[in-house]
């Protein structure tokens, strides 16, 4: 199923984009935010797309076909700066960086995002660089698996995942998600067990969504490249311009927050709102994967 774009009218609305803009879209993933920027900059705009995963880039080149406007770049927004050059605009009128996974990534059960899924414990966005999760499963101390689960999850139960993923791997190495997922069950009391096929919302808050969610967030880097991008992106807008960002937890929102408060406090930006913009009930109905997401978006000054 094609991502659905969450908050994408209030996107269009907080980015003020105009005909002729130079917009760039730090996370093309299905391609459906840059589908709206594309019509709203008209025949004149121009779009600079990312992705660092090479099926998202294949699906918009199928997608936006021969469209002149866009460029479709397969990098990390973190590189920004480092392939600007490259990119020949100037500098840009707005960016969005709507982070996390797409709808496609989770559904590809090779890939190992999801704990429903069967695949081998992957994980990587970009396939062809960095660890895979099955490798910090097999590599990591137990101390620092659980830090990770606790940083990066939130998991209060992240020693005792940590303990029985090191027992395990012992006799079992852990490769697939079915591996971690009969770990984690160890650790759990029987009535927090799941049963595949069961409720989806009650697998969704099940514990094991947080390590996979830690996991994720260890084996992308993703803070980091998330503080690498605001502040590329920041770099390269036009004075007036602006940079949105969707986040989808708390840590990540926290992230964006504190950034944009501090160039908001050295009078090098505007936040066009105190709050973050929320999705509404119409559309958490109609595309449940908007309920947790934040959109915040900054006015370069200078
Ligand atoms: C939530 S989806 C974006 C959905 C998109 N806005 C749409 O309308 O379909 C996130 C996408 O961003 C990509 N991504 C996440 N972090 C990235 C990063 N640091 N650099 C480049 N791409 C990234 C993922 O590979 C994924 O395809």
């Amino acid at each position: 199923m094609r991502h659905k774009p969450v908050l994408l009218q209030e996107v269009l609305d907080a980015l003020a984009l105009k005909p002729g803009a130079v917009v760039m879209d730090g996370t093309l993933g299905g391609g459906g935010h840059a589908e709206a920027i594309l019509e709203k900059i008209g025949p004149s705009g121009k779009l600079v797309g990312f992705d660092q995963d090479p099926d998202a880039i294949r699906r918009c080149r199928a997608l936006f076909e021969k469209d002149p406007r866009i460029v479709l770049v397969h990098e990390n927004f973190r590189n920004l700066d480092k392939v600007f050059m490259r990119l020949e605009v100037k500098a840009f009128d707005a960016v969005l960086l709507d982070i996390g996974i797409s709808s496609e990534q989770l559904a590809d059960g090779k890939r190992g995002f999801s704990f429903q899924g069967e695949g081998e414990l992957d994980m990587r966005m970009n396939p062809e660089i960095g660890r895979k999760a099955s490798d910090l499963l097999t590599q990591m101390s137990e101390v620092q698996l659980a830090d990770l689960f606790y940083h990066y999850g939130e998991e209060r139960r992240s020693r005792r995942f940590a303990k029985v993923i090191v027992e395990t791997r012992r006799h079992h190495p852990l490769k697939t998600v079915e591996d971690l997922h009969q770990a984690l069950e160890k650790a759990l009391p029987s009535h927090l067990r799941f049963e595949k096929g069961k409720r989806p919302g009650w697998a969704r808050r099940h514990p094991a969504t947080k390590v996979f969610q830690a996991l994720r967030i260890g084996v992308n880097d993703e803070l980091e490249a998330l503080k690498e991008g605001m502040s590329g992106a920041f770099k390269h807008l036009v004075p007036g311009g602006r940079l949105g960002v969707i986040s989808f937890h708390s840590l990540e929102d926290r992230i964006v927050k504190q950034q944009f408060r501090a160039w908001d406090l050295e009078e090098r930006g505007k936040l066009i709102f105190r709050k973050p913009l929320v999705a509404k009930r119409s559309e958490i109905l109609n595309n449940p994967r908007s309920r947790s997401a934040k959109l915040r978006v900054i006015e370069k000054i200078s």
